[in-house]
């Protein structure tokens, strides 16, 4: 931090907030609000005269409480800009009875009551989201106290007051009585690995903190009596086993097990916990001065101003979705914006270091090249047919078509270096006026008809989204899994683009089953395309159901590349549901549909796109 706030070329906002981020890959406009310090940064010195002189004492959030601050203070002691900021809540320097002490006391002259927040406006050419996470709040768990009894505290809390730089200067004491505890017990996965309360997974770093922290204690106090209460200890990584086994080594007792209670005796305020202990059955019940609850990380109760604001998907724990999980990891799918940190999930430093470190590279490879190479795969509109209704504005999932105007005549325009080439656009498109280069509607019109052509009775078209479905497809056929032979699977990058012509079509044709298939939801490479699949589809079984066509031989399904065995097994469901359609019902359909059609929309080509983009 000390060297970003020194460095010539970076420029750091802190206690500042991002309002506003539109644009592109390359041409990012950020709106940043500098909150008011309301103490001139650059004339400060820290020279600590107002904080003296400051009546103003309030709970320290950095030292989780343990101690208290000034009105005017350093947030902590390594914050930079090393210089104060004034807590206008808590000042009394406004208030009627005006204090002004700092003010009087500064001989700098730094402090201003008057000063107002500061609006910025950047164009950055790629964003690094770096937005962390937060401790889970073990309130909830009321089996453990943490807000009845006051020698329960988190992981957290240890942490300062174990710091040399805490509250208690790293002498260790337990908050009743402010003596040295003789005992300490460690409870993990507080909030983590839990279906019922707090998060399902594991929040990565809890255990081989705890590992350390038995450490410290050891070697602050080697008499002291640590126990760690757990369900598996995850010391995967460099160096965590072998420090596993120290802390062992030292006397530490791991009993796998997690309390299901934790009482407190009111005079000694020595904490009771009752423990099934899993390895040899026993209901134990141990005595110790203080507990330690190893708390999970979660994401950020504030990210989603910034996840909406920069378009980013989300995964089901609620942290925010890389582009590719193993190619790439850092990289949103946003162009241009990349990820470091907790904000992507839970890690411990050095993985964050990591990862910072490769989005700061994969930023500057796109700041160095002077042209940014896109992928070719984006919609084209179609003007002439255009009808301004603006839905394609809305669906978009990357905001990557600027708003229609119809009384001056301006057609929606596809911003092609932030278009991601899903093709939810093109497939909702009312008018039929957008396409996709490369997965044109008459190509899937092509392949629709030629699966169709022979035998279409036997056949099952399949809609397979690149990324998940069809890479499941793959994954079957690698591991040798049978599968019913007539499916005829066809790419689609997203299933947002299966447009509802393209499962008519089918049907028209003589496909006795159709399928949709695609992400899970939180896995969608296109943020929230997948949720236009599910509505679309939803709306085409009503409709089959009222033309009279059973719905079920329109399928969805949402089958990810690890999902193999699913995708088999899907294929295999399929199968028996082709059986079961009869010629009837398909000639009914057909005829129907035929009967139904609208005068066939021109199905343009590549050559018409070509011609049109020259
Ligand atoms: Fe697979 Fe959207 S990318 S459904």
């Amino acid at each position: 931090m000390m060297d970003a706030g020194r460095h010539p070329r970076i420029e750091l906002f802190t206690n500042s907030q991002v309002e506003n981020v539109s644009g592109f890959v390359g041409n990012f406009n950020v709106t940043v609000r500098k909150k008011v310090r309301y103490v001139d940064e650059d004339a400060c010195t820290a020279c600590g005269e107002c904080e003296v002189v400051c009546p103003v004492a309030v709970p320290d959030e950095y030292q989780e409480g343990f101690s208290s601050r000034k009105a005017i203070y350093i947030p902590f002691p390594q914050a930079v800009p090393s210089s104060y900021v004034l807590d206008m809540e808590n000042c009394l320097g406004t208030n009627p009875i005006a204090c002004g002490k700092c003010a009087d006391a500064c001989e700098k002259e730094c402090i201003d009551y008057d000063a107002v927040d500061e609006v910025r406006e950047l164009e950055v050419g790629a964003i690094v989201v770096a937005t962390g996470m937060q401790p889970y709040d073990p309130t909830e768990m009321d089996e453990y106290g943490y807000t009845r009894f006051a020698n329960v505290i988190t992981s957290m809390e240890f942490e300062r007051l174990i710091c040399a730089g805490g509250p208690v200067e790293g002498h260790f004491i337990r908050p009743t009585d402010r003596k040295t505890p003789k005992s300490v017990a460690f409870i993990q996965c507080v909030g983590s690995r839990s279906l019922n309360r707090g998060v399902p997974y594991c929040s990565n770093i809890c255990c081989m903190n705890t590992v350390k922290d038995t450490l410290l204690l050891h070697d602050h106090y080697p008499e002291m009596q640590n126990k760690v209460f757990y369900m598996d200890i995850r010391s995967f990584g460099k160096g965590f086993e072998d420090l596993y086994r120290r802390s062992k080594e030292a006397g530490v007792q791991y009993i796998r097990g997690l309390p299901g209670d934790i009482e407190e005796d009111p005079k000694t305020k020595n904490l009771y916990l009752t423990v099934e202990n899993t390895l040899n059955g026993g209901v134990e019940r141990h005595e110790v001065d203080m507990v330690v609850l190893a708390v999970g990380l979660v994401p950020r109760t504030d990210s989603e101003q910034i996840r909406q604001m920069l378009t980013l998907s989300q995964t089901s724990d609620g942290f925010v979705m890389e582009a590719h999980p193993k190619l790439q990891p850092v990289d949103a799918p946003t162009k241009g914006v990349y990820f470091a940190g907790c904000v992507e999930s839970p890690k411990d430093i050095k993985d964050s270091v990591t990862q910072a470190g490769a989005a700061a590279a994969r930023a500057n490879i796109l700041l160095n090249d002077r042209e940014v190479r896109i992928e070719a795969i984006t919609s084209i509109i179609h003007e002439e047919e255009c009808n301004y209704c603006g839905r394609c504005v809305r669906v978009c999932p990357f905001h990557a078509i600027t708003p229609a105007n119809k009384k001056q005549g301006v057609f929606p325009k596809v911003v092609e270096a932030a278009c991601s080439g899903c093709g939810t656009c093109a497939a909702e498109c009312v008018t039929d006026c957008i396409d996709m280069r490369h997965f044109e509607d008459a190509q899937y019109y092509a392949q629709i008809e030629a699966i169709l052509a022979e035998d279409p009775m036997q056949k099952i078209v399949a809609f397979a989204c690149n990324w998940c479905s069809y890479a499941g497809g793959d994954n079957a056929g690698t591991s040798r899994l049978q599968y019913p032979a007539n499916v005829r699977l066809i790419r689609t990058m997203c299933s947002g683009r299966v447009d509802e012509d393209f499962i008519l079509h089918a049907f028209r044709k003589g496909a006795p089953m159709v399928l949709v298939s695609g992400c899970h939801f939180s896995d969608c490479h296109y943020i929230d395309a997948v949720t236009w699949t599910q509505q679309r589809v939803e709306k085409i079984w009503d409709k089959l159901e009222k033309k009279g066509i059973r719905p079920e031989r329109l399928q969805l399904e949402w089958i990810s590349a690890a999902e193999g065995q699913k995708f088999a097994k899907v294929m295999r469901e399929l199968e028996k549901l082709r059986q079961a359609v009869t010629e009837e019902e398909v000639a009914f359909t057909v005829d129907l549909l035929i009967r139904e059609q609208k005068p066939t929309p021109k199905r343009r080509t590549n050559r018409d796109t070509l011609a049109l983009l020259n």
